[in-house]
């Protein structure tokens, strides 16, 4: 059985994408068959993995948009067992052209059926808002929410609305939809500020939070530049290590075989 989860948060610059794409790494390199699907306009998600945004035969949006079959988009990346569906920049129009179509909440979710049973884990990186991009994925995650939650003040704000867009999609949209975890990213060990949200993160949503802290750690934003994860560029950094320990509590949450 595979798991699909999105990787959602309106707040933007949380962690989203870095979290996608080198969890992903970690996970492929655990033996586990890996698809991130990239769902952002911004395609950072498809530009960390090497991949040229503005020069792609292909992209999430036609697969959306043109019912192009998802196994014509999907590329390989430069780690075994990590496959790419790429977003690009004409992804940005698809939400005023979806919402003339029919069942435009689901459109995803279709879009990958017919593959996803070739992997253990799918997971989606959505864009920093609650538009009609977000709902799809939300609606494919038939797994559930990884919620990045970046370590500074107000930390806390937006998850409400967060939460309530999250309640709203089972209720009437994936009824097996629960946030899977909330990620605690950008952690500095040097100020009290990621102590005490870390503290009030736990107090509010308890077993909820993944015990895996994400540090601050340049060498995670130096690697999509040289279109690497973390896994390729430095695996011995703070954040490569911190990725890696985050595989493995999922997949040990997860109960699949490690
Ligand atoms: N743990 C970290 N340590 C240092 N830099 C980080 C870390 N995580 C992410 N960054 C950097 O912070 C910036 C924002 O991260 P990222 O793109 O993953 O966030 P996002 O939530 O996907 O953003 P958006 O909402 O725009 O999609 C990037 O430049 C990234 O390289
Ligand atoms: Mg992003």
């Amino acid at each position: 059985m595979s798991k699909i989860y999105a990787f959602a948060n309106q707040k933007g610059g949380v962690g989203k994408t870095t979290t996608a794409i080198n969890l992903g790494a970690y996970l492929a390199f655990s033996g586990m068959r890996v698809l991130v699907i990239d769902i952002d306009p911004q395609a950072n998600a498809t530009s960390s993995l090497g991949f040229d945004k503005n020069n792609l035969p292909l992209s999430i949006y036609d697969a959306i948009i043109n019912k192009v079959p998802i196994t014509k988009i999907i590329l390989l990346t430069n780690h075994l067992c990590l496959d790419l569906v790429p977003s690009s920049p004409v992804l940005a129009g698809a939400e005023v052209e979806m919402v003339g179509l029919l069942a435009r909440e689901h459109l995803l979710r279709k879009a990958i059926v017919p593959v996803v049973e070739r992997y253990d884990y799918a997971l989606i990186d959505c864009p920093p808002s609650f538009g009609l991009l977000t709902i799809n994925a939300l609606t494919a995650a038939a797994d559930g929410v990884i919620i990045p939650v970046q370590c500074e003040y107000l930390a806390l704000e937006g998850l409400t609305l967060l939460i309530h867009t999250i309640n709203l999609a089972r209720d009437t949209l994936n009824p097996r939809l629960r946030i899977r975890g909330l990620l605690m990213t950008m952690y500095d060990t040097r100020t009290n500020i990621s102590q005490q949200v870390v503290e009030e993160v736990r107090t509010h949503f308890s077993d909820k939070v993944f015990n895996t802290l994400i540090p601050r750690n340049v060498r995670l934003s130096e690697a999509p530049s040289y279109g690497q994860t973390i896994l390729s560029y430095d695996p011995q950094s703070k954040g490569g290590l911190a990725y890696r320990a985050l595989a493995q509590e999922l997949i040990m949450g997860d109960n699949l075989k490690f």
